[in-house]
């Protein structure tokens, strides 16, 4: 069965195509439209679709449209009440259901030959649910879900199990009760772009003192039935609100860090009892945009019931166009084949690459091996634009869209904030060989996704000082030879010029826009910022060749 997802409803527009149950291509319009997130997540913008992302799905795995045996939206708007029923206020709430209604029409006109009734309705968190669920490993028995989000059209949570494929819904919470709301609130309220920025909030927790945790134990709590309330918050009486822009101070840090543990000790106990409800499920697979929260996904590892714990790499609503296809495969009688890798997006063969640098002129050569000569320069503490092979389906760079440095100079963070242009206060995190990550770090381990934070070894911090953020942790990504043999091959090389095994691994974007796809963005970035090397596919081009300062 051949069908295409689709998430378009509120932002992180994408596409995934899913054949005989495997997932062939996945990609978020910002990558193609160059608008990070796709689009605002207003009622307006709902009719948006993610028309080139869907295009490309489709071509580059030769797929017609008129052969499609369905398209999976990831928003069902016969599930929809009325706003104010669900103490939502936003009175053009209504204006988002009837887009959704009028989406098979929509779907048509972006993409000529496909006939509306293939198109099918999933509803929001049942789509996440299975871009974890179907999307996980292997588990060998039950694989307990969650899925913690914003909202969808009357919820902002689901817990449940699959068993053999199949999802059984144990609980969900209705709105106005919302985790990703919650924290979403309290991210405008700090200055930030709400929808957007929830992980500097995370980056600013660590910075701060949980004052204000009585508090917020009073207003967000679990309930004894699997799901949670959320009251109101007054953020002002708590700590005054940033002007967008402006530096965040001490009470600001310590709100974002009583929140932060709010949250973690709130999801640790739905994680614990949807352990009983599913009978001691022993993976859990999460979900939706609070599943992006490492810290806390870190705790339940850490202190939850579960053997495994995987999350989503694309955790956030693009993910549900994966999970949304996945679904309806699944529906149509097609069994899901596990993910193995992030890297479902656009790939450029190495003569394309070659054709691309010629085009610009620039001088490169195409030494023995890209990783080694990548390695020398990182370990002679050069900056490297690291582009190889397809681009990754969310929104951690994995190794195939990465600006890479040396962890051992303290200068690094502030350098890799400035050649990206962003707050000092944000952390940069590592990549490490998965053989060695026990020797260096604590926590959950494998880490292929960035989606955990661990505790840096005590005699560790001092050697890799770019990659320990203030509180002794550090967000990794192990990397192992089997999946990603040409960032292990790097880690190796860099390892024998320097002891360490870990090299600092951020994405290919400066701030506000979207990561890097195409050899051309790599090339304007690479001109645009103090970057020592350009490694594109198996090619070269040094600043110095250039005449660059080093
Ligand atoms: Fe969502």
């Amino acid at each position: 069965m051949r069908v295409l997802g689709i998430n378009a409803i509120f932002h992180d527009p994408a596409a995934a195509l899913v054949v005989d149950g495997r997932v062939v291509a996945a990609a978020e319009e910002e990558r193609f439209s160059r608008r990070k997130h796709g689009k605002r997540p207003v009622p307006f913008s709902a009719w948006e679709l993610p028309e080139l992302a869907a295009a490309w799905c489709l071509a580059s795995a030769d797929v017609d449209v008129d052969s499609l045996d369905a398209v999976a939206y990831s928003f069902d708007p016969g599930l929809c009440g009325d706003a104010a029923d669900l103490g939502l206020a936003d009175p053009w709430d209504w204006l988002r259901v009837d887009y959704a209604r009028r989406a098979p029409q929509f779907l048509a006109a972006a993409l000529p030959g496909l006939d509306p009734d293939k198109v099918r309705f999933v509803p929001h968190h049942v789509a996440h649910a299975a871009s974890a669920g179907l999307a996980a490993p292997p588990a060998g028995d039950d694989t307990a879900v969650l899925v913690l989000d914003g909202r969808g059209e009357v919820a902002s949570h689901l817990a449940g199990v699959y068993r053999d494929g199949r999802l059984t819904p144990l609980r969900s919470q209705q709105l106005p009760h919302s985790l990703g709301l919650l924290y979403e609130d309290l991210t405008r309220h700090l200055g930030f772009l709400h929808s957007s920025d929830e992980y500097k909030v995370m980056a600013l927790a660590s910075y701060g003192t949980p004052k204000h945790l009585d508090a917020l134990r009073e207003l967000v709590r679990a309930t004894d039935d699997g799901g949670f309330r959320v009251e109101p918050v007054d953020w002002a009486s708590l700590a005054k609100a940033v002007a967008p822009g402006a530096e965040p101070g001490e009470e600001h840090a310590d709100l974002a860090a009583s929140v932060q543990r709010r949250l973690e000790e709130v999801v640790l106990d739905l994680a614990r009892w949807l352990h009983d409800a599913s009978d001691g499920a022993g993976t859990l697979a999460m979900a939706g945009g609070v599943a992006l929260n490492c810290v806390a996904n870190a705790r339940i590892a850490a202190e939850g019931p579960y053997r495994d714990v995987w999350v989503q790499p694309a955790a956030g609503d693009a993910g549900t166009a994966l999970g949304a296809a996945l679904h309806v495969a699944g529906e149509l009688g097609d069994r899901s084949v596990p993910m193995t890798g992030a890297d479902l997006g656009r790939g450029w063969s190495d003569e394309e690459l070659e054709a691309e640098l010629r085009r610009a002129a620039l001088p490169y050569t195409r030494p023995a091996s890209i990783a080694a000569e990548a390695a020398r320069v990182l370990a002679d503490n050069g900056v490297v634009a690291w582009y190889q092979g397809r681009s990754e389906y969310g929104p951690r760079a994995l190794g195939h869209r990465s600006l890479l440095a040396h962890p051992g100079d303290r200068d690094t963070t502030r350098r890799m904030n400035d050649v990206k242009g962003r707050e000092q206060f944000r952390p940069i995190a590592p990549m490490v060989r998965a053989e060695r990550f026990a020797d260096l770090f604590e926590g959950t381990y494998p880490s292929p996704y960035m989606l955990f934070v661990h505790r840096v070894k005590p005699a560790w911090r001092d050697r890799i000082p770019a990659v320990t953020h203030v509180d002794g942790t550090a967000r990794v990504q192990t990397v192992h030879p089997d999946t990603e043999p040409l960032v292990a091959e790097l880690l190796a090389e860099f390892e024998r010029h320097t002891g360490l095994p870990v090299v600092v691994n951020t994405s290919l974007n400066t701030a506000g826009r979207p990561m890097v796809d195409t050899p051309r963005e790599a090339m304007e970035l690479f001109g645009s910022a103090p970057v020592d090397l350009l490694a594109l596919g198996p090619f070269a081009v040094h600043r110095r060749a250039l005449g660059g300062a080093r």
